[in-house]
């Protein structure tokens, strides 16, 4: 990772210590909605209390919504209960401009606000835009930045860095137009597209299992391993964006971004070093090796299906279409199972399996990687009755660890083989809570990390893959199926995966 900013803080301890933020001023956009004050506030709260952030540090929100310096100032002071004496401090610095995107006047103002910050606090014209807007005015706002050039550094040594937020893009091609709209304000150098699920610890894992160990590797191929299984399962279920989720569906909500991220770092070789750009070579060639479907075969590896009524924890939960800000004849898919095929030397043959929900039984994410069967079984049959092939199973939430499961024999005078599990759980072998992921990602974009963000290659290769399957969903090839909330989703997944004589893992 880059130490472009690497202080010296007694205070912090391990790693933490080289990667402090510079002095700047953090630009949120969106600042009066549910994410700044849900994720940024808190993360960045988190890491005010652990020093990562300089004196020199401030926040200027602006939105559409009409509010004073001091009510943005009451915002950021709720939005923390029980925050650490930094805070305050930082709210003192902070202040709000109320406006419209597309009013020029909007971003006058902001350059001048930044001038006066510079100036009283010493930021030294380093800003971090935050994109935490609707997707439908990215592009906007970072044309009007550039308009008033506040999208290159004003002074030598000062950075200029914006964050956005997903969806990137509709399908492959308004990403790429919104990508062309970025790129004619800001250098891809400057763009740091988030994608929540690597800034969770138990993603970055997959890295530190697979490169930090000489066991595993060997291993993390098509001779040992049979197929593998990545599950994203969610108990709940649209809540209150019934309206946003009607235009996005599953597909595009958590396969093209979360799936595709976890996957690369399943698939990926080896980067030569941890840098960022070695990191995300890897990942983008791992997507590329990735089968694009072809349309006419997708009713053939795809699955969709919506959530009915049903029971989720103990609680009797609506229908997909009886949510707000739903239609009552929604055709939009609250799950997907997908199988897709590896194209090159380390995966060919060998099937990923890949399925997420709303409303299943219970909130979990994990990669199974599933060995092949040992090639003799020396032992009757009825010895191994209780033994299924080996798995490792990394487990990324909620309960963050790893799984191997291999088979033991049962005491007693009779040889009998069942599988035990041997485990790794983060809660119990480390005592310190990891950072939530938004608090490691707000960090890395002010650093100048840009290892856990999409590089633009990546999010169109993403596309690529799950586009064939959208376009044939929305030619009607593919009728939605069905699935009671509170199950492990519709019949037809299971019919999906055994007609290769497989099985979905049961959590
Ligand atoms: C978001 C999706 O990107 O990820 C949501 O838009 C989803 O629909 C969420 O609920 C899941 O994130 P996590 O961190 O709870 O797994």
């Amino acid at each position: 990772m880059t130490t472009e900013a690497a202080f010296d803080n007694p205070l912090a301890e391990g790693l933490d210590t080289v990667r402090r933020a510079p002095p700047g001023v953090l630009v949120v956009f969106g600042a009066s909605g549910d994410l700044t004050h849900r994720k940024l506030l808190p993360a960045l709260e988190r890491l005010s209390r652990r020093r990562l952030l300089p004196a020199a540090f401030a926040v200027i929100g602006i939105a559409r919504t009409e509010m004073s310096d001091d009510a943005f100032r009451d915002v950021m002071v709720e939005a923390v209960p029980g925050a650490g004496p930094g805070w305050a401090e930082i709210v003192k610095n902070s202040s709000y401009i109320t406006g419209d995107y597309a009013h020029p006047g909007t971003f006058s103002a902001l350059a001048q606000r930044l001038g006066q910050v510079d100036e009283a606090l010493g930021t030294g014209g380093t800003r971090t835009y935050y994109l935490a807007t609707v997707p439908d005015v990215f592009a906007e706002v970072a044309r009007m930045l550039g308009q008033v050039k506040l999208n290159r550094p004003a002074h030598p040594g000062a950075t200029v860095r914006l964050v956005i937020e997903k969806p990137f893009g509709h399908d492959r091609a308004t990403a790429r137009q919104l990508d062309a709209a970025l790129h004619e304000v800001f250098d891809e150098e400057q763009i740091y597209r988030i994608d929540h699920y690597l800034g969770k610890e138990t993603v970055q894992n997959v890295l530190a299992l697979r490169f930090a160990n000489a066991i595993f590797e060997p291993l993390w191929t098509r001779n040992y391993i049979d197929h593998v299984q990545v599950t994203v399962a969610e108990s709940l279920g649209v809540e209150k964006r019934g309206s946003f989720y009607e235009k996005a569906g599953a597909l595009r909500d958590i396969v093209q971004n979360h799936v595709m991220q976890v996957l690369s770092l399943t698939l990926m070789e080896p980067a030569s070093s941890i840098d960022s750009e070695r990191i995300r070579d890897e990942k983008v060639k791992a997507l590329r090796s990735v089968v694009v479907p072809q349309v006419p075969e997708v009713a053939n590896i795809a699955v969709r299906a919506q959530y009915d009524s049903g029971w989720v924890e103990g609680v009797s939960v609506p229908g997909y279409r009886q949510e707000d800000g739903v239609d009552p004849h929604s055709q939009t898919e609250t799950y997907v199972a997908l199988k897709l095929a590896v194209d090159n030397w380390r995966w060919a043959g060998v099937p990923i399996y890949v399925r997420t929900g709303k409303r299943l039984q219970k909130r979990l994410t994990e990669v199974a990687l599933q060995f092949k069967e040992v090639p003799h079984l020396a032992f009757p049959k009825a010895a191994a009755e209780g033994l299924h092939p080996n798995a490792l199973v990394l487990r990324i939430q909620p309960d963050e660890g790893v799984t191997l499961r291999f088979g033991a024999k049962v005491p007693g005078q009779a040889f009998r083989v069942r599988d035990v599990l041997m485990d790794f759980s983060y809660g119990t072998a480390f005592l310190e809570d990891p950072p939530d992921a938004y608090e490691r990602l707000l960090l890395d974009a002010m650093v100048g990390d840009p290892t856990l963000f999409i590089r633009t290659d990546e999010v169109d290769t993403a596309w690529q893959i799950v586009e064939p399957v959208i376009e044939a969903w929305s030619a009607g090839a593919a009728p939605l199926a069905g699935y009671a909330a509170g199950s492990w989703g519709p019949r037809q997944a299971d019919t999906l995966i055994q007609r290769d004589g497989r099985q979905w893992r049961t959590p």
